[in-house]
């Protein structure tokens, strides 16, 4: 059995989604650029696309740009507005301390333009609170960004709550939603958020396609410049199947919302309360409550997350023990480390990611096969 519960670092295309992509493979395969019949029919694609979304989200449509990932969307809302505002007093940038490397990253490289980054912390329920932001913010911080939803561990954020408090400062508001379709209703307007990034590998889309939100009333510096697309913002060629594909999996994701919400939260319910029966000393990484029905983050005692899933792979078991992007790094997790985690839990972490296609049995077979693994390598751990 192939059991695949790591649905946090990448889906499987929805084959209806695939179905949709593939003309603008072949035959309307023209550059929305282009003047011509064939660009034209790209073009209008390329807009019923933007609007589609656009719907889903309550944004304006012209504040909508395609890019290629959430890694690009982050850099470019962060360095963008950074770099636009260079000559501004407001020199400070505030991003939570469990924000994902490539907020993190694009942060921190700011401070060669003269911006400080400051930290605000997560309470060791994985939770920003208002107070906490408070304690930082003044009036001279440019931006505040903080995710929807954590990757690792799955904790929701109250949002509108934190950019209510961004622009009492005057401060800009960011948040990187990438981990919150379809949990969250992501509406724009009403979460009062500046900018927000999307990713559609995330949500049953493709690979290598992403969405920036960005109020156009604020001033932004382009970071791809060339042919001018996307409103100047964001140049290069349309990645236009990319983008149908994204447009077409949002929809679906929201469309079908409500019964999947039911069936993943049953699941997720099903696996936590199933795992604490079957196996001693395993605790929970995170809020119960203020988390996605899609994740279950825990710790097993006195072994390592990593000697947990390389078993569990070859048992046909895909899991993480972190984010994906940190896979091949064996350091200790700073999201784990800033929620308080005694340093020797720090790595004996496990993220199970349930999604759209896990069943009750892939559940059951993933407990039982827990159940030997932990066993085994507890009977031989040092620290046991
Ligand atoms: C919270 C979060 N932000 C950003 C990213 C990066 O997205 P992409 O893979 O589209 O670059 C990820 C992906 O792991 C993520 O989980």
């Amino acid at each position: 059995m192939r059991v695949y519960l790591d649905n946090a670092a990448t889906t499987p295309l929805d084959p209806r989604v695939l179905k949709k992509m593939l003309p603008y493979f072949t035959e309307k395969f023209g550059n929305p650029a282009s003047i011509h019949a064939l660009g034209q029919e790209a073009f209008i694609a390329l807009e019923e696309a933007r609007e589609k979304v656009a719907n889903i989200l309550k944004a304006p449509k012209d504040s909508l740009v395609f890019t290629s990932g959430a890694t690009e969307s982050n850099n470019f809302i962060i360095r963008g507005l950074a770099l636009a505002n260079k000559n501004e007093k407001r020199k400070r940038i505030i991003i939570s301390a469990i924000e994902h490397p490539c907020v993190r990253e694009a942060a921190r490289r700011l401070m060669v333009a003269g911006y400080t980054i400051d930290y605000v912390p997560a309470n060791k329920e994985g939770i920003v609170t208002a107070k906490a932001l408070e304690n930082l913010i003044g009036d001279d911080v440019l931006l505040v960004s903080v995710m929807m939803v954590n990757n690792e561990i799955g904790t929701i954020q109250d949002i509108k709550k934190l950019a209510t408090i961004a622009h009492r400062f005057g401060a800009y508001f960011h948040s990187d939603a990438v981990q919150a379709v379809p949990y969250l209703n992501i509406d724009i307007k009403a979460l009062k958020v500046d900018f927000l990034s999307l990713s559609a590998h995330k949500f049953y889309g493709p690979k290598g396609v992403g969405l920036a939100y960005i109020n156009p009333d604020i001033k932004m510096q382009a970071l791809i410049v060339g042919g001018g697309q996307e409103n100047n913002l964001r140049s290069g060629t349309h990645n236009l199947p990319g983008i149908i594909g994204l447009s077409e999996a949002l929809y679906l994701a929201y469309r079908e919302r409500d019964e999947y919400l039911k069936r993943i939260s049953k699941l997720q319910k099903y696996f936590w309360e199933k795992l604490k029966q079957e196996i001693p000393e395993v605790l929970i990484n995170g809020s119960w409550e203020k988390r996605v029905p899609a994740n279950l983050n825990v710790r097993f005692r006195y072994i390592e997350g990593e000697a947990i899933l390389m078993d569990l792979s070859q048992k046909g078991i895909c899991v993480s023990t972190g984010s994906a992007c940190s896979a091949s790094d064996l350091r200790a997790s700073y999201v784990l480390k800033e929620i308080g985690l005694d340093k020797n839990y720090l790595n004996s972490n496990i993220r199970f990611s349930f999604g759209r296609f896990t069943t009750k049995a892939e559940l059951d077979y993933t407990i039982k096969a827990l159940k030997q693994t932990v066993k085994r390598l507890r009977a031989f751990s040092p620290i046991n």
